[in-house]
Order: structure tokens, then C-alpha cells, then sequence
């Protein structure tokens, strides 16, 4: 198939194309972004990030980037509770791009009937009504773009706010540092690029399904998204998993009929700094459970920082779904059944 203009136009009309290649731009506009009021100097004993689907992956992004930090216990939580710890100690990054998820709606008034301290993410709605009524700070992100494409003003404020409160380090220069490595991507995935591999690892994946294993721990948020991705964007079932946990369980479950095996294409997601355990696990399973996929391919992150790896690595996800959408001759941009689930509870 071919991606020139005319063929992107009829097949993205609501131009998502346009939102991924913005991706760079975007990082640079939310990492300015701050909580009008500002945060005050604080140790939180805790921070839990609530958030849904696209806006909830930012929470599971910030806790792969400080873990191996001195910070607080970083919890992401998708649910309508917060957890019974979060009181007063606690920080609570509300994260709701519409404003109207319930299920955040829920978790941040749980949170804050208990006198936790809230930030509220959003571009407006009830979230930003309530937040503004009760003085909580507010990030104000811009409106009008499909959640999931508004990755990074739903992740980056979260840890510029950490920072600028002294709960975490700078990560400016890491912040700095990505940039180069994240527009490489678009240069080198975009549709002018005849040799995208993102496009020839989508052109790999028609009539099977992906699975996306993350060679690290630290890339599972990653495996994540790029499932969701060819959920919402390809309208594709897609899994993921992560190694090494991988290993204690589904690993086993490579012994499925070769007739399903033959429907499954692998894509590992590879970190530079893997250390060389995991390198090997990842070796040892190719030989012994994946090899009776349909195909393998690996996507190596970009760069040499957390951020720089982890966005990298999202991004060519992203294309790669983008491509795989346009394959399958499906709009990348409407989310129908979610729109109808959604208006289908409103009304319950
Ligand atoms: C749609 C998308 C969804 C939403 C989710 C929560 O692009 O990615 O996963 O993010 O339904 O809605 P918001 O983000 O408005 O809280």
C-alpha cells in the first residue's frame, strides 16, 4: 500500500498522523506546564496517580522512571477507589483528559474526602469544575485531541510537578536530552520514509496478532501502550507481558495449538542498558516458546536517559499502530465502542 498524501487523507481524515509527528513539540510544550496555584515545597509519603486508559498510563510512565530513584512509592491506580492509605501525607495526581471519567471522578473524591493534597490533570470538564471549587492546583492541558495522543501532557507535568515540590530530582537535562533522540523517530517511522521500519513491522502484522513482550521491567509501561495502541488506533486484540515475569508463567503457555501459535507475531521491546540476565532470559524463551510464533521482531529504545529510552520506544508503537490502522483500512481516530460504553453507563 502505499502512504502518500492523498491515500493518508482519505484513510485519517480526523488526522492522527499529524498528532504523532506533533509528538516532540508536545513533550516540549508539557514539560512547560506547571499547577496554577503552584505546589508548595513537600515530602510526600506517598504519591498515587489516578487516571484512566490514555490518562492512565502516564501514572505507570512516572513510576518506571523513578523506581530506581530516590522518591516516595510512586502507585498508579485505575480504579473508582483510591487506596486506603492515601490521607494527608499523601500527593494525588488526578488524571482525567476529559475531565468526565468516572472511574477517576470517584478515586479523586475518595482521595480528597480524606484530606489527601490533589493536583488535578485535565483540559476541563467535571474534574476541572471541582478541582477549581475546592483550590486544588490545576494543570490546564490543551483540548481538542484524542486522549491517548495527549501522552505527553498527561505524563510530563506529573513529574515536572514532582520536581519543582523537591519530592524527586531535576530531570531537565533528561527532558533536554530526548528531544533529538524522539524526532529521530519521526524522521525515521513517517510515511515519507519508504524504509519505515515501524511500516514494515506493521505490514508483518495483518492477520496476526501482537504480542509485546518488554525485555525490562522498566519498558512494561511501554509494552502497555504500544497494546493499547493497536487497540484504539488499528482496532487490533493485542497482549503484552514483561520479563522477567514472563518466565514463571507464559512461557508455559507457548504449548498452545501451532495452529493459534501461527497467529501470534512477537515484538520485543529491547532496552540499551539491559543487564545480562535479562539479555539471556530473553535468548533462552526466543529458543525455546517463541520460536513457534509466526514471527519475531525487536524494537530497540532510543538514547541513553530514562525518558529518551521510554518515549522512544512509545513512539515507534504509536506509528506502528498508525500503519497497521491505514493496513486495515480502519480510522485510526474514533473509539467507538468506547464512546458507546461510555454513553451507555451515563445513562444506567
Ligand atoms: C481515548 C483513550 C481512552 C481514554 C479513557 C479515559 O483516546 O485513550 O483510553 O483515555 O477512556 O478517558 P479520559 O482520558 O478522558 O479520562
Amino acid at each position: 500500500m502505499r502512504f502518500d498524501p492523498s491515500t493518508r487523507a482519505a484513510r485519517d481524515p480526523a488526522g492522527m498522523l499529524d498528532l504523532l509527528q506533533r509528538f516532540p513539540q508536545m513533550c516540549e510544550q508539557a514539560w512547560a506546564l506547571t499547577p496554577e496555584p503552584s505546589l508548595p515545597a513537600t515530602k510526600p509519603q506517598a504519591v498515587v496517580a489516578l487516571g484512566m486508559g490514555g490518562s492512565g498510563i502516564g501514572g505507570d510512565l512516572l513510576r518506571a522512571v523513578l523506581f530506581d530513584e530516590t522518591a516516595p512509592p510512586i502507585v498508579s491506580v485505575k480504579d473508582y477507589r483510591a487506596p486506603g492509605f492515601a490521607g494527608p501525607q499523601t500527593l494525588v495526581l488526578a488524571c482525567s483528559y476529559s475531565g468526565d471519567t468516572e472511574e477517576t471522578l470517584n478515586a479523586y473524591e475518595d482521595a480528597s474526602t480524606r484530606g489527601a493534597a490533589c493536583v488535578a490533570i485535565t483540559s476541563g470538564g467535571e474534574l476541572l469544575r471541582r478541582a477549581r471549587q475546592r483550590r486544588h492546583p490545576v494543570v490546564v492541558v490543551p483540548k481538542g485531541l484524542p486522549p491517548r495522543a495527549a501522552l505527553p501532557y498527561l505524563f510530563l507535568p506529573m513529574l515536572a510537578a514532582l520536581s519543582q515540590t523537591g519530592a524527586v530530582r531535576a530531570f531537565d537535562a533528561e527532558v533536554h536530552d530526548a528531544m533529538p533522540v524522539i524526532r529521530r523517530v519521526v524522521d525515521e517511522q513517517g510515511p515519507d520514509r519508504p524504509d519505515s521500519p515501524a511500516r514494515r513491522l506493521a505490514e508483518q502484522l495483518v492477520g496476526r496478532i501482537p504480542v509485546i513482550y518488554s525485555a525490562v521491567p522498566f519498558l512494561e509501561p511501554a509494552a502497555e501502550r504500544w497494546k493499547d495502541q493497536f487497540n484504539e488506533n488499528a482496532k487490533q486484540f493485542a497482549v503484552w507481558n514483561t520479563f522477567p515475569e514472563l518466565n514463571h508463567n507464559e512461557t508455559v503457555g507457548w504449548g498452545l495449538d501451532p495452529a493459534l501459535a501461527r497467529l501470534l507475531h512477537v515484538i520485543l521491546l529491547r532496552d540499551a542498558t539491559e543487564p545480562d540476565r535479562l539479555a539471556l532470559r530473553v535468548a533462552i524463551t526466543r529458543d525455546l516458546a517463541l520460536s513457534r510464533a509466526a514471527g519475531i521482531d525487536e524494537v530497540r529504545a532510543g538514547g541513553s536517559g530514562k525518558l529518551a529510552r521510554l518515549l522512544s520506544v512509545i513512539l515507534i508503537g504509536d506509528f506502528v499502530s498508525w500503519y497497521l490502522a491505514l493496513l486495515r483500512g480502519v480510522d485510526p481516530t474514533p473509539v467507538a465502542v468506547i464512546d458507546e460504553l461510555k454513553r451507555r453507563l451515563a445513562k444506567g
